[in-house]
């Protein structure tokens, strides 16, 4: 780990290393990948991650072994602990895991059980280790400081067992200290049940162990930037090809995907995972249920455990935990802690070809310039090359930052069109739409970001993960940035939450609740995805539906807490029956939650242009009309007026009765408070609005010529041809004079000149009399 060429950044030296195991045996699992993130095996396994304060703590998740029934919905599923000292790296074996201390270089083992019971035997306790690898029941590691840039030197094995009174011992190994390897000096080592292998400095692979036989290595003079192995089998990643060479048991490797390139692995008991090098995203083989992989977007790192892999999401560094089976319903077994975990291993020297370095400076708000405990070490990680369906690349990677992938939603002229416009069929067009503006948060720079942000979350998470459930909902009760010490602190060990005054209007909602009712933020409850962040659907407890708004680590980033609870306090004033309103929030473990009312019919995009029920021009005036009421109570209710800065169809949705409500606003998207033009600029938002609702076609279609709507519709609005921009898919009324009315409404809203437009207050009423007058259909 320590220089750019023996050491690869956690992607590719955590690689195939799982791969191999087994489809054939009872419980087959991948052991020995050192990596930000680690699984041990079999009944006791369990999930650790060095999170992302920049302290390198480490956090950890199990099964809950007494609760007997995975699906009852209130009891938690798996459990946490974090009284882990600080970890440079982490590496499973079974029941156990092992890692290397990040302050003293020194190796440390734990069980579930016991986890401040150091199982390292006391003649190895003090020496300082580069590299670790546990198998089945062993552990090698390489001798020399982690964070050094010569991160070569001699094994040491111990062994580790179980004492037959549930708990684990360890004693210095015999049967892995061979004489053949006590002078060899090793780059990197990998273990399995009963082997372990590894580069040594003059080139070539060496196995030891009484099972090495059984693998055929020998005589291989490549050298490897990875090595990853299973039970009875061993792979990896040549340095001068990068293909993957495996050995041992060939059945191992019947599903393995030829001709793609991965950068991490993850082998469970009967399937493996593995994070492609191209687009980050996960693909699984073997023994697995696809519909439970997470989709899109990807991953820095997973790890599996027999059936559960969980991975630390590329776009906001938050875990997530998928069951490898369906068997296992909704709640996966291991239930990950809702923590910013760390995207890779720091590790001294640069970081070399096909990598970037996380850049840690843009978190300057959060008081933390790297997630390294050193300021000089680096989180190397390999540069994506491209972007999954439906988003195109917008920018590369550099030295500092992994690629950009940006919505083709958002694609805008010839650069993107091979990848987004003739590609993309009119379904995928929808999603992406209701996936408006989602930017592929880079791995890179942005990924440092969350990482900063995970480490405030982390560093909270600690002293959160174990509260009750209990009392779940608050009224708040004080002013903004006074914590809520008085009444809770004593009745439970809650962490200070920050309340705002929202008289008898909005709840604090507890992390744990929230987690609960959008089933752990599983992708298949997300609604969509705004430039705040990730929107999912909930349902609480008693039944209500709701929307769930969760901040990602940019816009986290670029809001401080203090902007937040500003940003809050606006938010619970704001009351109206055309609006999405704000029933609460929640703000635990540095996550951000806004929690709104739920919008059944989805939004006036997807009815115009997105394959929803097609709205009748009744319908249509009566949504004009009530989206411009709620856009005229931002803009006239409030001193300083609110500025909504997105107004778009699919930014006003349909609730329960057909009723038109403004969402997606005033959160701060930008610091410049300046309100010169801004309302005018929401006005002329809402003129294209009028136009997409009068004639059916998108704000921009290269379809049309020309593809802006206000380009094509203004001059025949001037001309008095409205009528040639009206939907003609939907039945005309007898009388078209309303919706030519609402076509010169639209015209005025989009003139040039600022100080020319109509107020929202005037388009409101001017609609009011439109929808008053009727329609004679
Ligand atoms: C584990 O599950 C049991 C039974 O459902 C529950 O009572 C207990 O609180 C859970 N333990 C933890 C630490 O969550
Ligand atoms: C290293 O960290 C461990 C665990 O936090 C601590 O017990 C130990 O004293 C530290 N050692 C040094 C030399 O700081
Ligand atoms: C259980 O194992 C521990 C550690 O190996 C040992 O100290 C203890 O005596 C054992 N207890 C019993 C009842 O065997
Ligand atoms: C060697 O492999 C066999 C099964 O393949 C296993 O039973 C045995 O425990 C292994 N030896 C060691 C030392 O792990
Ligand atoms: C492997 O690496 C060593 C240096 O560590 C080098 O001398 C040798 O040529 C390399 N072998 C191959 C096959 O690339
Ligand atoms: C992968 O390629 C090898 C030879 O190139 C072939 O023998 C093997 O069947 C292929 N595997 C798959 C899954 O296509
Ligand atoms: C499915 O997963 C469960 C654990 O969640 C495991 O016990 C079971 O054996 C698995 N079933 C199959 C068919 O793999
Ligand atoms: C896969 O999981 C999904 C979601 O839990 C489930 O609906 C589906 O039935 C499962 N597929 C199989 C083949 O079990
Ligand atoms: C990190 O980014 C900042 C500004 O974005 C830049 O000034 C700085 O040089 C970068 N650091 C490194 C190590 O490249
Ligand atoms: C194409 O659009 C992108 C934004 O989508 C912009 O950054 C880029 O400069 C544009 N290129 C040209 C040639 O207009």
């Amino acid at each position: 780990m320590q220089t750019h060429q023996t050491i690869p950044g956690f992607s590719r030296s955590i690689l195939l290393s799982s791969l191999l195991l087994l489809l054939c045996c009872k419980t087959a699992s991948g052991f020995g990948l050192m990596g930000p993130i680690s699984a041990s095996f079999g009944e006791n396994g369990f999930f650790c991650a060095i999170d992302a304060s920049g302290k390198q703590n480490v956090v950890c998740w199990g099964k809950n072994s007494s609760a007997s029934t995975p699906s009852s919905a209130s009891s938690p599923t798996s459990v946490s602990f974090s009284n882990i000292p600080a970890m440079a790296a982490l590496s499973g074996g079974e029941g156990f895991l092992c890692g290397i201390l990040s302050n003293t270089s020194q190796a440390y083992c734990w069980s579930s059980i016991a986890p401040s019971v150091d199982l390292v035997p006391p003649p190895f306790k003090t020496t300082a280790y580069s590299h670790i690898a546990a198998g089945k029941s062993h552990v090698c590691a390489i001798r020399g400081p982690y964070y050094s840039d010569h991160d070569l030197g001699t094994v040491d094995c111990w062994e580790i067992f179980e004492t037959g009174n549930n708990s684990l011992s360890s004693k210095q190994s015999a049967l892995f200290s061979e004489q053949s390897i006590s002078n060899l000096v090793f780059k990197r080592i990998v273990s399995g049940e009963g082997f372990s292998c590894g580069g040594i400095r003059e080139g070539g692979l060496i196995c030891w162990g009484p099972n090495s036989s059984n693998l055929g290595v020998s005589g291989v003079l490549d050298n490897f930037t990875a090595l990853a192995s299973g039970k009875s089998s061993l792979c990896g990643i040549s340095e001068l090809s990068g293909e993957v060479q495996c050995w041992g048991d060939a059945d191992l490797l019947a599903g393995h995907p030829n001709g793609t390139q991965y950068v991490s692995l993850a082998a469970g008991a009967r399937h493996f995972c593995g994070i492609r090098e191209d687009n980050h995203g996960v693909e699984c083989w073997g023994v697995f249920n696809s519909s439970l992989i997470p989709k899109g977007p990807g991953f820095v790192a997973i790890a599996s455990t027999d059936f559960t892999t969980c991975g630390i999401r590329e776009d906001d560094l938050v875990l997530d935990c998928w069951a490898a089976n369906a068997s296992s319903s909704q709640k996966p077994e291991y239930d990950p802690p809702l923590e910013l975990c760390s995207p890779g291993l720091c590790s001294a020297g640069f970081c070399g070809v096909g990598k970037f370095a996380f850049n840690a400076s843009i978190l300057n708000e959060v008081d933390l310039t790297s997630l390294c405990v050193r300021k000089e070490l680096t989180i190397c990680s390999s540069c994506g090359s491209s972007c999954s369906e439906g988003f195109f690349l917008s920018s590369s990677c550099t030295e500092n930052a992994d690629r950009v992938c940006t919505a083709c939603s958002l694609c805008q002229n010839s650069t993107c069109w091979d990848i987004c416009g003739r590609q993309a069929p009119p379904e995928m067009k929808k999603k992406l739409w209701n996936h408006v503006r989602r930017l592929v948060i880079i791995f890179g720079s942005s990924a440092l970001c969350f990482l900063l942000i995970l480490i405030s979350w982390c560093v909270l998470g600690h002293s959160t993960t174990t509260q009750k459930e209990e009392g779940s909902k608050k009224q708040f009760k004080s002013c903004i940035g006074k914590p809520e010490l008085e009444a809770d602190s004593n009745e439970d060990s809650t962490p200070p939450l920050y309340v705002v005054p929202c008289p008898g209007m909005a709840q604090v909602f507890r992390l744990s609740e929230l987690k609960d009712a959008t089933n752990g933020f599983k992708e298949f409850n997300e609604l969509g995805r705004g430039s705040y962040g990730f929107v999912y659907k909930a349902v609480l407890a008693d039944g209500q539906q709701v929307a769930v708004k969760r901040a990602n680590a940019a816009t986290i980033i670029h809001t401080n807490s203090r902007d937040f609870e500003m940003e809050l306090e606006v938010l619970c004033k704001i009351r109206h029956c055309n609006i999405v309103n704000l029933l609460g929030y929640c703000s635990e473990m540095g996550e951000r939650l806004l929690v709104y009312e739920y919008m059944p019919h989805g939004t006036l995009y997807d009815h115009l242009h997105g394959g929803l029920s097609p709205l009748n021009w009744g319908f249509r005036l009566k949504i004009a009309m009530q989206a411009a009421k709620g856009l005229e109570y931002l803009h006239r209710e409030f001193v300083p007026p609110i500025v909504h800065r997105d107004v778009k169809t699919s930014n006003i949705l349909l609730d329960s009765e057909w009723g038109a409500r403004i969402a997606d606003f005033g959160l701060l998207t930008s610091n410049d408070k300046d309100l010169g033009g801004d309302l005018e600029s929401d006005v002329y938002n809402f003129g294209i609005v009028l136009l997409e609702i009068l004639s059916g076609r998108k704000a921009y279609d290269r379809d049309y010529t020309p593809p802006s709507i206000v380009e094509w519709a203004l001059p025949l609005i001037k001309q008095n041809k409205a009528a040639a921009i009206i939907d003609r898919y939907v039945a005309l009324p007898r009388n078209v004079e309303p919706l030519l009315k609402l076509a010169d409404i639209a015209g005025l809203a989009v003139k040039e000149k600022l100080n020319e437009r109509p107020t929202m207050s005037d388009i409101a009423s001017w609609l009011e009399h439109i929808v008053k007058d009727g329609l004679t259909l």
